[in-house]
């Protein structure tokens, strides 16, 4: 069984991690190799990746980690480099060729202050800065599992993970169709595309705490079910939030989804029954912790807040 942690606590330390994370990200991008550009593209991707966000991801690669016995301050490096490429994925998302958002973690978006063209640059920098962080000793002793790490997170990001999964997710709305008409998914393309979009960094985030902790190939497959019931979770979550949330609490606009005719489950399965699915899901990734016992109570209790959250 695992040791129950409750809200309170999860937030305490959630809120901990944040701001650890937020220290990190400063030092990265005040001291980094890349600050040495120009003065605006360092401002935009500060602005991009600093002062704002649930730090979700970090968590859960400290977390993950953690489990191994791996401290806190050996497993940033790679935490902050999953949270670069979140961070650069997000300022693209809002672009106008994609999501055309104003409003990213309460306050405008990085074309907003500053320009397109230097949004899409702080983007691209952001994520060149997350390989750098992963390649550089600091992120493991072990340069076959810097390697490892480097992998997994470029395959996560990439044509097969992330980046893939915003094409189908643009390509959905029917934005490339000669019709313009948002294509008929069904249940299985919608999980697809969202493993892809959302799932894949998420699943990065407990793989890169399990290589990091020197996990067992089983250990790995149980922190991999973990991880793929949790992204489900988690963009079901931020659906929900878009059809049933308001932009003063999330931080973004709200309501574009249904507009935009996006593929989600919620389309499909109208609210009553995602929030269903939600409830089963953080069950499934509770249960996939079974193998760690009561050491994997603080990710038990991130299903159940991924499920909660309002923003
Ligand atoms: C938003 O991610 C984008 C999705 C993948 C749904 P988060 O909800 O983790 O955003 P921040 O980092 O907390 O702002
Ligand atoms: C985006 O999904 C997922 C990413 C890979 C950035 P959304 O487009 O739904 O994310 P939000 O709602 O803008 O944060
Ligand atoms: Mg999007
Ligand atoms: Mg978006
Ligand atoms: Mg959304």
């Amino acid at each position: 069984m695992s040791n129950v942690i409750s809200p309170a606590a999860f937030s305490a330390r959630l809120a901990d991690v944040a701001a650890a994370t937020e220290t990190a990200l400063e030092t990265l991008l005040a001291d980094g190799p890349e600050a040495k550009g120009s003065d605006r593209l360092v401002a935009a991707m500060r602005y991009g990746a600093l002062a704002g966000g649930k730090r979700f991801r970090p968590f859960l690669v400290i977390e993950t980690a953690a489990l191994f016995g791996v401290p806190l301050e050996a497993a940033m490096p790679t935490a902050c480099a999953l949270e670069l490429v979140h961070c650069y994925s997000l300022v693209h998302d809002d672009l106008p060729a994609m999501d055309n958002d104003a409003l990213r973690r309460g306050r405008p978006t990085t074309h907003i202050a500053f320009d397109e063209a230097t949004a899409i640059l702080a983007g691209d920098a952001l994520m060149t800065l997350a390989f750098d962080v992963l390649a550089s000793e600091t992120a493991h002793p072990d340069p076959a599992v810097r390697v490892a790490l480097v992998l997994g997170l470029a395959r996560n990001s990439g044509v097969g993970g992330m980046a893939g999964g915003q094409m189908r997710d643009l390509a959905a709305e029917g934005r490339f169709a000669a019709d313009r008409k948002p294509l008929a998914l069904s249940e299985a393309e919608v999980l697809e595309l969202q493993a892809m979009k959302t799932g894949a960094l998420l699943a990065y985030a407990c793989h890169a705490g399990a290589l990091i902790g020197g996990a067992s190939a089983a250990e790995t497959a149980a922190l991999a079910a973990y991880s793929n019931a949790l992204g489900v979770a988690f963009q079901i979550a931020d659906d929900l939030l878009d059809a049933e949330g308001d932009a003063a609490t999330t931080g973004k606009a709200v309501g574009k989804d249904a507009t935009l005719g996006k593929a989600t489950l919620i389309s499909l399965m109208g609210t009553e029954r995602a929030h269903a699915r939600l409830e089963e899901l953080v069950g499934e990734a509770a249960a996939a912790l079974a193998p760690f016992g009561a050491r994997a109570g603080m990710l038990a209790a991130a299903a159940r807040f991924v499920a909660d959250r309002k923003a």
